[in-house]
């Protein structure tokens, strides 16, 4: 009998697989899965994890990092606010432009290791979604930010966007996001299955219910895919 069961209710392996999918997503919105001590951990391999570019989920990452630089195309000495610095490897390349910095990030290993790269910039420790520390309360020309946001679900992607827009980027300022990314969730689809046991899931971006979502809040999003698991976003307010 159950094995008739299951025989209906999986027709075949993919209805397994996505089964499997649903369980790992529920898993990962009931926890906060990716806690500061996690990076804390990674934070001394990380340069490492990232310098070889090739494959999931970093495939592309000097490219991504470049794209985000060169959609800004800042003027020297404009202001810039990375969000999830990291070991500060996208705010070097705007430090290299002449630009003044400001990262936040809520791993302390993370921003020790910044702090090599980038003696003399503003770094304070603090989770993007909760109150920054006062230095952090002003308008930046750039808010940037790589490979940080596919932490958060759409909806805090949502509010935490429409808080930067209107609150901390300068009138005339870019707002530019580069992270894993797919124009949709049949493309997402398509990497997840060529990669079976190896995909990690997480709240990658899917640029057509992230545009729509956006657009219902006033904002425009504009995607700009850079790899197969990649790409960067601007965000305007409309009107
Ligand atoms: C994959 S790393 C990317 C680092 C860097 N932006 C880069 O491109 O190399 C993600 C970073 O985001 C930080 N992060 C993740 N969630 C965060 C949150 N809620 N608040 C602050 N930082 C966060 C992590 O500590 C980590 O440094």
């Amino acid at each position: 009998m159950a094995h008739i069961l299951s025989k209906r209710i999986f027709r075949n392996k993919k209805d397994v697989f996505n089964l499997k999918n649903v369980f790992q997503k529920v898993k990962f919105l009931m926890t906060d899965f990716y806690p500061p001590s996690e990076f804390d951990e990674w934070a001394h391999d990380y340069d490492q994890s990232v310098a070889d570019n090739t494959g999931f989920p970093f495939d592309g990452y000097a490219e991504v990092l470049q794209s985000i630089v060169d959609l800004c195309s800042p003027r020297p000495n404009a202001s810039v606010l990375d969000l999830g610095i990291g070991t500060g490897n996208l705010a070097l390349r705007f430090a290299q432009r002449g630009c003044r910095i400001w990262g936040l990030d809520f791993s302390a290993e993370m921003l020790r290791l910044a702090r090599v790269k980038l003696p003399d910039v503003a770094l304070a420790q603090a989770d993007l979604r909760a109150e920054w520390p006062p230095d952090f309360h002003h308008r930046f020309n750039n808010i940037v930010s790589a490979y940080t946001f596919h932490h958060f679900t759409l909806d805090e992607k949502v509010y935490q966007i429409q808080r930067l827009l209107r609150n901390n980027l300068t009138s005339d300022g870019k707002l530019v996001i580069g992270d894993i990314a797919f124009s949709s969730e049949s493309e997402q689809d398509q990497l997840r299955q060529t990669l079976g046991s190896e995909w990690d899931q997480e709240f990658y971006w899917l640029a057509d219910e992230t545009t729509q979502a956006l657009a219902l809040v006033g904002i425009q999003a504009n995607f700009y895919r850079v790899t197969n698991c990649a790409g960067i976003f601007d965000f305007h307010l409309k009107g």
